[in-house]
């Protein structure tokens, strides 16, 4: 019997939603059949540009054609937990971009619906799936370079707009408005956009954090721009994760064993190679991935396609349970910078 196509949906038709649904074209049994967005006019390009049948100008409206096996939140992070609800409760599978939601308690509350509703939920932590990563980890778990010692990663870009909302006097709305990172209202700052992968990277071959030490330069509105987050993990292994909208830095991570260790080159959390270092008289031994001109986004959406089609309502690979944790440090970090968002 041939494979029934796969229909995805997308909700806020902004940068990524652009790069997502580039990426679904490239699987032969997905489409995209629907998009949703706060303007009819945005929707419609969008679903011509990309042959999605349905256009919404409300995110709710999305769901009134096609029939949708998965949806895709693409919005700024304090409309995730609302959309993600928001789906759950109509029992369409969600992988919602990362953070989940904008603290511990939001993640908790759209988790909870997910195993209230028995509706798949996954948190859209793309790096996970890359064969880069899955490459990396077999090598790790084989004992090629010995026993995790310590991580070092990094990831920074300088943000839009950074002179006009870093000078004395308050921003102008509209510099701030428009821009995601650095609007408190908008959920911005490093850590929740791009610190969310050193601190990612640390967890997932470390374990969660048993103790977490973190410092940060706060814009004048209250976001965080500069953000180290220095954990110490099982065994007393320490990670180093720091992130930046001030600057571009490498963007690579060194994962230091007993008997050798990784490099993971720049941007290491994207599509990536790596180099695996056992000592100063070997030569690095270099590992390449080819793919194929995608964005990297297909390998999480193939994940929730195997997923869904085995009624599963979680991920294997990147669970529920490791967003929860993920978010326990993330809010426990910015508790200890002093980051609030509106309402919180
Ligand atoms: N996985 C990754 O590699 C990656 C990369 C970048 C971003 N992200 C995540 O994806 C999410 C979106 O980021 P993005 O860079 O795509 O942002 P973006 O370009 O600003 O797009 C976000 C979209 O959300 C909708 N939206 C709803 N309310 C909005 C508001 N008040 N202000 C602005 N936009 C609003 C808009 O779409 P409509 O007008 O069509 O409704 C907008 O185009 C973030 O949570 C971010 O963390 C992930």
């Amino acid at each position: 019997m041939p494979t029934q196509i796969f229909h995805f949906a997308i909700l806020g038709l902004g940068n990524i939603a652009r790069k997502f649904a580039e990426d679904l074209a490239l699987i032969p049994d997905a489409a995209l059949v629907a998009v949703g967005s706060r303007s009819l006019e945005r929707a419609q390009a969008f679903a011509k540009d990309f042959g999605a049948e349905f256009a919404a100008g409300s995110y709710e409206e999305t769901f009134s054609g096609p029939r949708v096996d998965a949806v895709y939140i693409a919005t700024p992070h304090v409309l995730h937990k609302e959309l993600t609800l928001m789906c759950l409760e109509k029992g369409i599978p969600v992988i919602c971009e990362k953070p989940l939601g904008l603290n511990l308690g939001e993640v908790e509350e759209v988790i909870a619906a997910s195993r209230e509703h028995k509706v798949y939920l996954m948190e859209a932590l793309w790096t996970r799936f890359l064969p880069c990563t899955l490459k990396l980890k077999e090598l790790i778990d084989d004992g090629v370079i010995g026993e995790i010692q310590s991580i070092r990663s990094d990831f920074g870009f300088r943000a839009k707009d950074l002179a006009s909302v870093l000078r004395p006097a308050p921003a102008s709305a509209p510099d701030l408005e428009r821009n995601r990172i650095l609007n408190p209202k908008l959920g911005g700052g490093a850590l929740l956009d791009i610190g969310i992968y050193p601190q990612f990277l640390s967890q997932f071959l470390l374990g969660a954090p048993e103790e977490v030490h973190a410092t940060a330069r706060l814009s004048p509105q209250g976001v965080d721009l500069d953000t180290q987050v220095t954990c110490r993990h099982a065994g007393g292994k320490l990670s180093h994760n720091y992130s930046t909208v001030l600057g571009r830095t490498k963007t690579e991570a060194l994962i230091i064993g007993s008997e050798a260790s990784l490099h993971w080159h720049p941007r290491w959390h994207e599509p990536s190679s790596f180099s695996l270092l056992r000592g100063k008289d070997t030569p690095p031994e270099n590992f390449y991935f080819d793919y194929g001109g995608a964005n990297g986004y297909r390998y999480e959406a193939e994940a929730v396609m195997a997923d869904v089609r085995a009624g599963r309502i979680e991920n294997a690979l990147w669970s529920l349970e490791d967003s929860l944790a993920l978010h326990r440090t993330l809010t426990e970090v910015r508790e200890m910078i002093g980051v609030r968002y509106p309402g919180e």
